[in-house]
């Protein structure tokens, strides 16, 4: 069936059963690579998206849910940024996470690190001074084989230190 979803500011018509991951239509429809397909069963943060400010599994959402409601992916971040941001008459490049990603080098792999930005989006809207110990909480529940985590921590206090 058609549905209409708003990703990144932009509404889809998205032929899809309605019980179809938003994941799987994220990919595969509208071709965001930027959340990624880990576990499937909402254990590793690699499929991360914002709902409204919220962070969520794409994995395990129907796409019939969020009709109605608006999805930030990683691609959507700095036009999110921009968009909470009075200052910002345009979308910079890169959203200040993503700029102080690249500035503490916190990648590896790469693969988790979707969900690392987007609980880490979700937490400085919530919290824009967060603790040690408040990031650790909130990143609690995404997973980097790597150990990309310290790096992360940097990077997220970086980026807090850029927005305030
Ligand atoms: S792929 Fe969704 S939580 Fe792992
Ligand atoms: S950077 Fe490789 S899994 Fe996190």
């Amino acid at each position: 069936m058609a549905l209409v979803i708003t990703v990144n500011g932009a509404q889809h018509t998205v032929r899809a059963s309605p019980d179809t991951p938003l994941l799987y239509v994220l990919r595969n429809e509208l071709h965001l690579q930027g959340p990624h397909f880990g576990c499937g069963l909402s254990q590793c943060g690699a499929c991360a998206v914002l709902l409204g400010h919220r962070q969520i599994r794409s994995c395990v959402t129907p796409v019939a849910g969020v009709v109605g409601q608006s999805i930030t992916t990683l691609e959507g971040l700095p036009g999110l940024y921009a968009y909470t941001q009075a200052t910002h008459a345009t979308a910079p490049a890169l959203h200040p996470l993503q700029q102080a990603w690249i500035d503490e080098q916190v990648p590896q792999c790469g693969y988790c690190q979707n969900g690392m930005l987007i609980q880490a989006a979700d937490l400085l809207m919530r919290n824009p001074h967060p603790t040690d110990t408040q990031i650790r909480q909130a990143m609690n529940g995404h997973l980097c084989r790597c150990g990309t985590y310290s790096a992360i921590i940097r990077a997220i206090k970086r980026a807090a230190a850029t927005m305030a």
